[in-house]
């Protein structure tokens, strides 16, 4: 059977990735890119596969049952992979109920539909929820999250992706709808969007703005590419055992303080700048509230069973998203135009 898969949240960071991909790798299957165009989705991520045979895009919000419904009548939808949410830790501190109504209740919407649409046969069809390494908490100096660590989480935006996850395996457990989660850690990459760390400093290295650094600026994550992250959502998808999770991350913990010289480094070359001009920028800034301290996935399960690694070291991803930015101005303009200008002077301006 020719799949018609589902996947939410496309017109995103990561979703693009995942849509580029299955499109491109995968011609015998129609890939439908429901996305409600929220701030953070944007087509122009999709401009070089939008004229391909097996692609469509649906504007749609998973908030809105008769919208699914149509899009599954339409499609007869075989699979889903749910990237849909809103992501955006410091968002969910000023409005946690954005986050209750698309990540829980807009994923069990999903669930829902799924439920009913494929009651005839379950074994034949793939629920893929796509989650985040936040669902475990926050680590001390040592030690990694795996698959069976216990839930913690510690933001609204955390606890909104915990609950999802949650649903999700009860609806395996309950209805024997198959399932799959993955938690990762962050990514990073091309087209993702200027609010997060990243993006944001490389855009206001551009600008010559300040880098708010919060807090000590010591927490640490583990970085990954979106495009690896995007090869083992394939991986995944293809050969992952469903009712199971699997941990992505890059075995690449960087503290902020240490990842945002690395980029001012970086850029400082690549902009033809003097040694050390980027970093005059730092701003040592107010903490996020809760700000959880390290993040660090065991990504053994991945390796073993689906032979899944990472592709690139951190310094050859970083310096190909940084010459993404720099020859994709005006993808950068287009984004922090507008709304985006509101949103920086709220959360940064007298921080
Ligand atoms: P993003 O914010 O860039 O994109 C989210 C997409 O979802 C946008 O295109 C937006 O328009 C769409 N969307 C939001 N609400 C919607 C709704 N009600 N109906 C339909 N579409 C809606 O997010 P991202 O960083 O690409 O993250 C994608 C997924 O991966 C999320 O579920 C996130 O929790 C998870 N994740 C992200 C990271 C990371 O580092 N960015 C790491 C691990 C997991
Ligand atoms: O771990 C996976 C998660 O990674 C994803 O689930 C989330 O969707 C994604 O947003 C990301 O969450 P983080 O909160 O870790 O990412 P963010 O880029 O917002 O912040 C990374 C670190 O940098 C964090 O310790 C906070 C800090 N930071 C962030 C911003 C935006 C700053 O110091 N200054 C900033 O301006």
């Amino acid at each position: 059977m020719s799949k018609k898969i589902l996947i939410t949240g496309g017109a995103g960071f990561i979703g693009s990735h995942v849509v580029r991909l299955f499109v491109n790798q995968y011609p015998d299957y129609t890939i439908i890119n429901l996305d409600a165009l929220t701030y953070a989705g944007n087509l122009e991520n999709l401009k070089d596969v939008e004229s391909k045979s097996n692609y469509r895009f649906v504007k749609a919000d998973i908030l809105k049952t008769e919208e699914l419904e149509r899009v599954f009548a339409e499609y007869a939808i075989t699979d889903i992979i749910h990237l849909a949410a809103e992501s955006h830790v410091d968002r969910s501190i000023v409005s946690p109920l954005d986050f209750v109504y698309t990540n829980i209740i807009g994923t069990v919407n999903l669930l829902n539909i799924a439920r009913k649409q494929w009651a005839l046969d379950y074994s034949k069809h793939l629920f893929y929820h796509i989650s985040t390494d936040e669902v475990f908490g926050s680590l001390g100096e040592t030690g990694f999250f795996t698959e069976t660590t216990a839930y913690d989480p510690r933001s609204p935006y955390s606890a909104s992706k915990a609950s999802s996850d949650h649903f999700v395996r009860a609806y395996h457990e309950t209805y024997r709808l198959q399932t799959i989660v993955s938690n990762c850690s962050n990514n990073y990459g091309p087209n993702h969007f200027p609010e997060k760390l990243v993006p944001l400093f490389i855009h206001n290295i551009i600008e010559k703005k300040p880098l708010p650094v919060y807090g000590d600026g010591l927490y640490t994550r583990d970085w990954l590419y979106v495009k690896d992250h995007a090869r083992a959502i394939d991986q995944i998808f293809h050969k992952g055992q469903p009712g199971g999770t699997y941990n992505i991350g890059g075995f690449n913990e960087w503290r902020n303080i240490d990842l945002v010289k690395l980029l001012c480094k970086l850029m400082d070359e690549k902009l033809g700048r003097q040694s050390g001009e980027s970093e005059e920028l730092i701003t040592y800034v107010k903490d996020r509230p809760g700000h959880d301290r390290r993040y660090a996935i065991d990504a053994t399960k991945i390796k073993q069973e689906l032979g899944w690694e990472p592709s690139v070291t951190f310094e050859e991803g970083l310096s190909e998203t940084i010459d993404w930015y720099l020859t994709n101005k005006e993808w950068l303009q287009h984004v922090t135009s507008g709304a985006y200008q509101h949103y920086y002077q709220s959360m940064y301006v007298n921080r």
